[in-house]
């Protein structure tokens, strides 16, 4: 670690400055998350509406009743459990949490990064660093240095290089403000392993399925199209066999048509398909390698000019809730149901395209 950029970055924040750094998640962009006018200036670098509210990233629990009011025990247990990780939690705020930070929001999301340059940053800066993905508003997160300068050079005062994040998906974001717990975003942190701690876990209509037009997500960033290339996406669902032979069969069609298509498998299904462009997200027998290259894929199209994309699909692992979530966010749930699926849970929430 680059002690003297560690400094230096703690020092661009303590100022009112914006600095991108990677987390074990995805890379942050961050500024005094106490400060409305450096928060401000996230927003305005993102081109982010001011009413998605910011994750405030902290380096020890006991912060947590200096940022959040009324802890609940749940909240405490949960800290306990994934923290330092990729788990956040959206709490009652205090007065001291500017409402430019929350999105205008009474509650505050706060996570305790495990990534040592994170941790190191925020703790040279001496506040808690209010931190989205550095990502353009709308484009997939970035999980490498160089996607924060795809996206965001020129509009921040310094980037730190940390190689490439560890798990490439965003954190879960588990609301305990009241009620009981609510999943707002999956993420590496299942379902199962937050039930293990807190009992029976609630999820938002935003994990299960498309937002309707009228029911607003508790979580403002969870809109539908998100985290998405410039091209046309469609997503197929169903068992690896009937996902290959259903892309197969629209990549004729779209050859026929003379558009460029390209084709989001893994390792092990690349061979089967003739495409004009294939990307491997990982291999579908390691889960985690899935999650790491799916973002870097997803950009890695813009740059191949094609005019459509269509998408295996990986629900079965448990990461595989986390993975199918940004994928169909990303297509803005344009799916192809290949054959009978079981376990899907946003199963019923697709817009299911109709082949002519
Ligand atoms: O892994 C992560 O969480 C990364 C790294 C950098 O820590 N950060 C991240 O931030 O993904 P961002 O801003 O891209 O996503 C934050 C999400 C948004 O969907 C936002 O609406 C939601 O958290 N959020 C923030 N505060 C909230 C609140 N008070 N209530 C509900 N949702 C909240
Ligand atoms: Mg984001």
């Amino acid at each position: 670690m680059d002690e003297s950029a560690i400094c230096e970055a703690g020092r661009v924040l303590a100022g009112g400055g914006l600095v991108a750094f990677p987390t074990e998640t995805v890379y942050g962009l961050g500024a005094n998350g106490l400060d409305e006018e450096a928060a401000a200036k996230i927003y305005a670098a993102k081109g982010r509406p001011s009413d998605n509210p910011l994750i405030l990233h902290i380096t020890s629990v006991e912060e947590l009743p200096f940022l959040a009011e009324e802890v609940p025990q749940a909240a405490y247990a949960l800290a306990e459990a994934f923290w330092p990780g990729p788990m956040t939690l959206v709490l009652r705020k205090t007065a001291r949490v500017p409402y430019g930070v929350t999105g205008g929001l009474d509650t505050v999301a706060v996570r305790m990064p495990s990534h040592p340059v994170a941790r190191a940053i925020i703790r040279a800066a001496g506040v808690p660093i209010a931190a989205p993905s550095a990502n353009a508003s709308g484009r997939p997160s970035p999980t490498k240095a160089l996607h924060v300068l795809e996206d965001l050079d020129g509009r921040v005062d310094m980037v730190v290089d940390g190689g490439t994040a560890g798990i490439g998906l965003e954190s879960t974001i588990i609301d305990v403000s009241g009620g009981r717990p609510m999943i707002l975003r999956p993420g590496y942190i299942t379902e199962e392993m937050l039930s293990a701690v807190v009992g029976k876990v609630e999820l938002d209509t935003a994990v299960t399925g498309m937002l309707q037009e009228d029911i607003k997500p508790r979580a403002p960033g969870m809109k539908s199209r998100h985290y998405a290339p410039k091209a046309e996406m469609t997503v197929f669902l169903g068992s690896p066999a009937e996902v290959c032979a259903a892309i197969e069969e629209a990549l004729g069609r779209a050859a026929a048509a003379g558009r460029r298509a390209g084709v989001l498998c893994t390792e092990e299904s690349e061979r089967f398909y003739d495409a004009p462009v294939k990307k491997c997200a990982g291999r579908r027998n390691e889960p985690e390698s899935v999650a790491l290259s799916l973002y870097d894929v997803l950009r890695a199209f813009d740059r191949e000019q094609v005019d459509c994309i269509f998408s295996e699909s990986f629900e079965e692992s448990p990461l595989g809730g986390a993975i199918m979530n940004r994928l169909l966010k990303a297509a803005g749930y344009r799916t192809v149901r290949c054959g009978r699926i079981s376990s899907f849970r946003g199963q019923n929430a697709g817009l299911d395209v109709h082949w002519q």
